[in-house]
């Protein structure tokens, strides 16, 4: 069995690095675009199609590309291509331009507004709902989205139009059913990022769209195209749509363009969802990979409290990691029908991970993207995280990442520990400090960890006791969407 292998998490470099790690280079239009088609066919084409094109510029001079983007751009090369598509069909139609997928003017603020990513075009908001665009759809007066964009390294080099399905540009390929389209600022395999990049936004289409299932993904990591996710993520995704996704590869795309019966464009991540949309795609998800794993929901044993201490290996592992365990089983034992569990992520393939936290009640782990799984405990359920030093100073926002899904996901984050020690930081500068303090290991304070441990497992019990009491036992019903 595939064994998902925890990405380390990069959230943190990633999102503190942003500006530094993302080089803002300014080019020029004017090289060739040698990469869509073959240049002989571009100029085959360009003979072939060249009188028309005058003819066509004659009979309709509001043939430019200003009635989409008001904008004026550079000449780029693409406009060839684009022409040439457009002129396909003799009918005269609204030009189907082509526009990179990625426009650098707006990298210094890749993630805000219009987004980088097809940054031409508008969102569309739907109450509590993260920002999306639709094809074809009133937005699009109709048109459907086409991509050239098979680049797996350069996301300027991958375009897209919008075309009237009665004048698609030339060579295009129709791919049928829906189609969801994703671009992400950080990647498809770390456990949160994929998450927060495809499953929280498909999962919340697939549930408020009459369970809707796609035929398909098309991936972008800012602009560039990705044919894989990690395998934690795809196996939610699995779990959740009750299929094998298939990931879009592009594979013939020199013979043309590929446009999209339906499609639904991402580029927000879980953008301006409401807190309670999310709590039920979470809610969503910790049904169905219960199912998909076949968890019986009856494991919650409403008479243990559970512990469940999930360590890390090299970054951000315990230095000492029998002393701590020793203490929380020592407090594990002052409470009634408490059980300690001791599990590393490393080893466990994603149903494991389910069941696991299926059967947890209090997860206590250091910081880092194993962290992801909470969700799949049960609602209420308690976190505590640890961080080494120099996280509280200079990791800024992003620390709180699990105190975000915590909330979302319905969990009670109880709180954290910060390392007081460490080495201390040869560097002046807070970033080069943040790198060197990242991913160090974790102390170990007695007095406190007992202290806190204690008084998490006597809350948990106090609640599921009450629980008991009133006999809240979830009874299992069937899944949204199933
Ligand atoms: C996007 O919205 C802006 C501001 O509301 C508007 O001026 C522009 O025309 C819209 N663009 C498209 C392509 O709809
Ligand atoms: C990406 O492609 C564009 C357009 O072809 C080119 O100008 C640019 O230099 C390329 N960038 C990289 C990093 O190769
Ligand atoms: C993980 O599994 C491998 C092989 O299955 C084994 O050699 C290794 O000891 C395991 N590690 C842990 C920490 O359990
Ligand atoms: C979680 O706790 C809150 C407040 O303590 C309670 O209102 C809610 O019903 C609980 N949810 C579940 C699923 O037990
Ligand atoms: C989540 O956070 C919001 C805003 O801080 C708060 O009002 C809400 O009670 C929290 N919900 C949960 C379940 O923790
Ligand atoms: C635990 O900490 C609380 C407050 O932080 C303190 O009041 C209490 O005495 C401590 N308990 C123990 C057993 O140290």
């Amino acid at each position: 069995m595939r064994r998902s292998t925890l990405a380390q998490d990069r959230i943190h470099v990633e999102s503190f690095s942003k500006q530094r790690s993302f080089p803002t280079f300014t080019h020029s239009y004017s090289k060739c675009c040698c990469h869509c088609f073959p240049l002989a066919l571009i100029t085959f084409l360009a003979l072939l199609q060249i009188g028309t094109l005058i003819q066509a510029l004659k009979i309709n001079p509001a043939l430019s590309f200003s009635r989409v983007f008001p904008t004026s751009w550079p000449s780029f090369p693409h406009q060839a291509h684009n022409i040439i598509y457009s002129l396909a069909k003799t009918k005269l139609h609204e030009p189907v331009a082509f526009f990179p997928l990625i426009d650098r003017r707006f990298a210094k603020t890749a993630m805000d507004g219009n987004t980088w990513f097809m940054s031409s075009l508008n969102d569309t908001y739907e109450e509590g709902e993260t920002e999306f665009l639709h094809f074809p759809s009133k937005e699009s007066d109709g048109r459907l989205l086409c991509l050239a964009g098979s680049n797996p390294s350069n996301g300027t080099r991958n375009s897209y139009a919008l075309a009237p399905p009665e004048a698609l540009p030339r060579n295009a390929k129709v791919l049928s059913g829906l189609t969801f389209v994703s671009d992400t600022y950080y990647d498809y395999d770390n456990l949160w990022h994929g998450l927060s990049a495809a499953a929280v936004p498909f999962a919340s289409w697939h549930r408020r769209k009459e369970c809707a299932r796609p035929a398909r993904l098309v991936l972008y990591h800012r602009g560039e195209l990705r044919t894989r996710m990690g395998p934690w993520v795809a196996t939610l995704m699995k779990a959740v749509f009750g299929q094998e996704m298939a990931i879009e590869r592009f594979e013939k795309s020199e013979e043309g363009p590929s446009c999209f019966e339906e499609a639904v464009v991402f580029r927000h991540n879980e953008g301006s969802m409401a807190r309670e949309r999310r709590e039920k795609v979470y809610d969503m998800m910790r049904c169905k990979a219960r199912a998909y794993c076949g968890i019986s929901t009856d494991v919650g044993g409403l008479n243990a409290v559970r512990l469940t201490l999930l360590l890390r290996r090299g970054a951000r592992s315990f230095k000492d990691e029998p002393a701590v365990i020793r203490t929380f089983g020592r407090q594990c034992m002052e409470v009634d029908a408490c059980q300690l569990k001791v599990a590393r992520p490393n080893n466990l393939t994603f149903c494991d991970q389910v069941k696991l936290l299926s059967e947890t009640d209090i997860l206590a782990s250091p910081h880092g993207a194993q962290l992801t799984n909470m969700f799949f405990m049960d609602k209420n359920s308690s976190l505590m995280e640890f961080f080494p030093k120099g996280w509280q100073e200079l990791a800024g926002v992003g620390q709180h990442v699990f105190r975000w899904i915590a909330n979302y996901s319905g969990m009670k984050h109880q709180g954290a520990w910060n390392d007081p020690q460490g080495d201390h930081c040869p560097h002046d500068d807070g970033r080069r400090c943040f790198s060197f303090y990242k991913n160090r290991q974790l102390g170990y304070d007695e007095a406190f960890f007992a202290n806190w441990t204690a008084r998490v497992l006597n809350e948990v019990k106090e609640y599921k006791a009450f629980k008991r009491d009133a006999q809240t036992q979830l009874t299992q019903s069937s899944c949204q969407c199933s």
